[in-house]
């Protein structure tokens, strides 16, 4: 009671008291998102991995180096979320000769993996139809998955995986049937992980982690870090230019333009936040969460929910959507953008000054034309209070594009 009536004759110490909220709020938060995950369970799951392996029950490229010749070492781990397991590695064999940082991941529980249920072969004729039936089946999933057609590739298996099936086969000492289904379900279980699918299809794009290559249903990926510039922070951090920042801002509107118009679809990126952006080799700018994107079709297809009593039961993440509450359905299309999304969550911050966004503290000169097209870009229909369910528009982006490329000097 003191403490309410102290605050009350002190109206401005209410304000203060929030930030301290606020701050240490934040700071737990920190603390725990970062200490969720442990030494023991990243070895035990490369124990477990190299265990079925000595079984013969997984193969892969990489399996090798992981459980034979510690080509691939475990480093730290990340927090595992929802049953999804990050870890960092050292790894000998992913550009040989230089000695790398790599990132392991899978989001597949070992023992039970997603199995590809049609029944095993025992000779060699029925192994040619086991072979010819999962490559058919694999060709219709990436078509209804991700809108993709694979009628031209005649082995959609080996392209799925790391080198030729065939060899695989040959080489893992076990008889053709047993090698032959052991291959497939690992290829299978790979390709029940959405972001390994949509990475392993898309590596021809520079945006695109590379995958050096997996084992079982474990994958390893370049590491391409989000670093100080993108990661969410809750104050600015020092130590990086505006012109560092406004190239990475760049590099992410070219991204949004390739996703918009360069794929054989639109693609749209629906957990939109600094840290699922990272940064390659030459500086390029990557997609770090692949399991959150989603090609136009299947998006409107399977990802909206269809029934709905309010707007929000139509949303996905930052992928926002409508109720017709006369009909008691979401409308089904997308009703913001990856524009709109990137500017409110990456380029401004949750709230624009004191939160920061990727391009706080922009040069004086260019400072005010920038929050306006940020704030026009963030908020299209100029209401904060509301979640945003508006695009921002083309012509913002070609605004925002000048000014950046202006700004850099
Ligand atoms: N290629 C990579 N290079 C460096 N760090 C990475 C890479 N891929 C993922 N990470 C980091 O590992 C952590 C978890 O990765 P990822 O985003 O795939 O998992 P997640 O469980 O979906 O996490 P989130 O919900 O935070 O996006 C994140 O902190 C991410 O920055
Ligand atoms: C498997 O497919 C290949 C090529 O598509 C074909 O030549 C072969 O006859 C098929 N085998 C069986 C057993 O279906
Ligand atoms: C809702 O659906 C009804 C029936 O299909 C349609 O007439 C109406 O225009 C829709 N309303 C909105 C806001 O889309």
């Amino acid at each position: 009671m003191l403490i309410i009536r102290w605050i009350r004759r002190h109206r401005i110490c209410k304000i203060f008291l929030l930030l301290l909220f606020v701050i240490l709020t934040a700071n737990v938060y920190y603390f725990i998102h970062h200490s969720m995950c442990s030494v023991e369970s990243s070895k035990k799951l490369l124990e477990d991995l190299c265990n079925l392996y000595r079984k013969r029950e997984v193969l892969g490229n990489l399996c090798q180096a992981i459980c034979e010749n510690s080509l691939i070492r475990f480093d730290t781990c990340t927090n595992y979320k929802h049953g999804k397991k990050v870890l960092f590695v050292e790894c000998d064999a992913c550009e040989p000769p230089a000695s790398v940082k790599a990132v392991l991941k899978t989001k597949s529980d070992l023992l039970n993996r997603d199995k590809l249920d049609i029944s095993k072969p025992n000779d060699i004729l029925s192994t040619q139809t086991f072979l010819n039936l999962s490559n058919r089946i694999m060709r219709d999933s990436v078509l209804s998955e991700f809108g993709i057609d694979t009628s031209f590739i005649e082995d959609v298996l080996s392209e799925l995986w790391f080198g030729r099936i065939e060899d695989y086969i040959k080489e893992s000492g076990l008889p053709y049937p047993d090698a032959s289904w052991v291959a497939v379900q690992s290829i299978w279980s790979l390709f029940r992980q959405d972001e390994y699918a949509f990475m392993k299809l898309h590596q021809a794009y520079t945006f695109v982690p590379k995958i050096y290559g997996t084992c079982g249903p474990i994958y390893i990926t370049e590491y391409t870090p989000s670093g100080s510039e993108l990661e969410t922070s809750f104050l600015h951090r020092p130590g990086s230019s505006w012109n560092q920042r406004a190239s990475i801002a760049i590099s992410i509107l070219n991204l949004i333009k390739t996703f918009n118009t360069g794929l054989h679809q639109p693609l749209e990126i629906c957990d939109v936040k600094g840290d699922n952006f990272g940064i390659g080799d030459y500086g390029r700018v990557v997609l770090l969460d692949a399991d959150t994107v989603f090609f136009r079709d299947k998006f409107e297809k399977d990802i909206l929910n269809d029934q709905c009593r309010k707007h929000t039961d139509c949303d996905f993440f930052d992928c926002r959507g409508l109720c017709n509450t006369t009909t008691g359905k979401c409308i089904q299309r997308r009703v913001n953008n990856n524009l709109q999304s990137v500017c409110q969550d990456v380029f401004l911050g949750i709230l624009p000054h004191f939160f920061a966004g990727l391009l706080h503290s922009p040069p004086s000169d260019f400072k005010l034309e920038l929050i306006e097209i940020l704030e026009k870009c963030a908020y299209p229909s100029n209401n904060k209070a509301d979640i945003v369910r508006v695009p921002a528009t083309d012509e913002t982006f070609r605004k925002l594009h000048t000014l950046l490329s202006k700004s850099i000097r």
